[in-house]
């Protein structure tokens, strides 16, 4: 398969989608990226991830690559170049390429890339099997609000819950569950959504933000505090959010079954209308 892919204004074939070895992304981790689900060809909440680039940006002291309306422009034209039906948009930033040298280089102008990528997002199968998760040691940085590139602490966090038979690994720090590798965390107890509270801790996920307002809409309580893996062996239900996920029912944590071990009510009934407003927004 051969997709068209973006870099710096081009709109390229993939084998000749290239940067500089000298680019702060590739040396540094220098930038910030976003991801954002295409359902039926049109784009998923895309504002909310845009208001997030915005903010990671201003948080790491770089300027937008382009306009906001060039950017929507480049996503659109991806979907349309590439006839992507449901899948991603991966986009990233970073702040261009010079010589190494760890303080901001002068004049550089930044990277911009981005690619499409075709996933199932509405109809996924571990939607109706719940996927297993394992808790693992959270040894990232402290700046978990910005979405930075960094990502190896998630990539070995992801790799050690894959080797264990899990899906996603749910991070701990001062004993309580922060967030997963590229996913928020959520537990249910008595019918109350229980997820951590916004905070440099964790990603504010854009899923998560849709999500708390389909469930204030559908009179579902969501209680943000801390838990900790404990509660969430005890849980009634858990499930994880994320762009290329939307709601996911979590249906074993460290080997302990949750609800039996299948999804439960509230998760079902979340994923539901949460895939309505998805449906709607892209009009499928
Ligand atoms: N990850 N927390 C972390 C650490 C994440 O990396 C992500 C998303 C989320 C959920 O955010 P959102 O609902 O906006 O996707 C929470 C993306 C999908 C990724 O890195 O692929």
């Amino acid at each position: 398969m051969s997709r068209v892919v973006y870099v710096n204004g081009s709109y390229v074939p993939e084998d000749q989608g290239k940067v500089s070895i000298f680019d702060r992304g590739f040396l540094f981790a220098d930038g910030v990226y976003e991801v954002t689900a295409v359902v039926g060809g049109k784009l998923v909440d895309y504002d909310p991830h845009m208001e997030r680039l915005e903010r990671s940006l201003k948080e790491i002291e770089m300027s937008w690559p382009c306009s906001k309306a060039e950017l929507r422009q480049m996503h659109e034209e991806l979907i349309k170049r590439n006839k992507l039906d449901e899948g991603i948009i991966y986009m990233q930033v970073t702040r261009g390429s010079a010589d190494r040298d760890f303080k901001f280089p002068k004049e550089t102008k930044s990277t911009l890339i981005a690619f499409t990528q075709v996933q199932k997002l509405l109809d996924n199968p571990y939607a109706v099997t719940g996927v297993k998760v394992v808790t693992i040691p959270d040894i990232r940085w402290a700046r978990r609000d910005i979405k930075s590139v960094m990502l190896l602490a998630p990539v070995l966090g992801k790799q050690r819950a894959y080797e264990q038979g899990a899906f996603e690994g749910w991070m701990i720090e001062d004993g309580k569950i922060t967030e997963g590798t590229s996913s928020n965390a959520y537990i249910v107890k008595d019918g109350r959504v229980i997820t951590r509270a916004l905070s440099n801790s964790i990603l504010a996920g854009c899923t998560r933000r849709m999500l708390f307002r389909m469930a204030k809409e559908h009179g579902v309580t969501i209680e943000e505090r801390l838990f900790t893996p404990d509660e969430a062996y005890a849980a009634d239900e858990a499930f994880l959010t994320s762009a290329s996920n939307f709601v996911l029912p979590i249906v074993e944590i460290d080997g302990k079954r949750i609800g039996g071990g299948q999804p439960g009510p509230t998760v079902r009934k979340l994923r539901e209308i949460y895939l309505d407003e998805v449906r709607a927004q892209a009009g499928v």
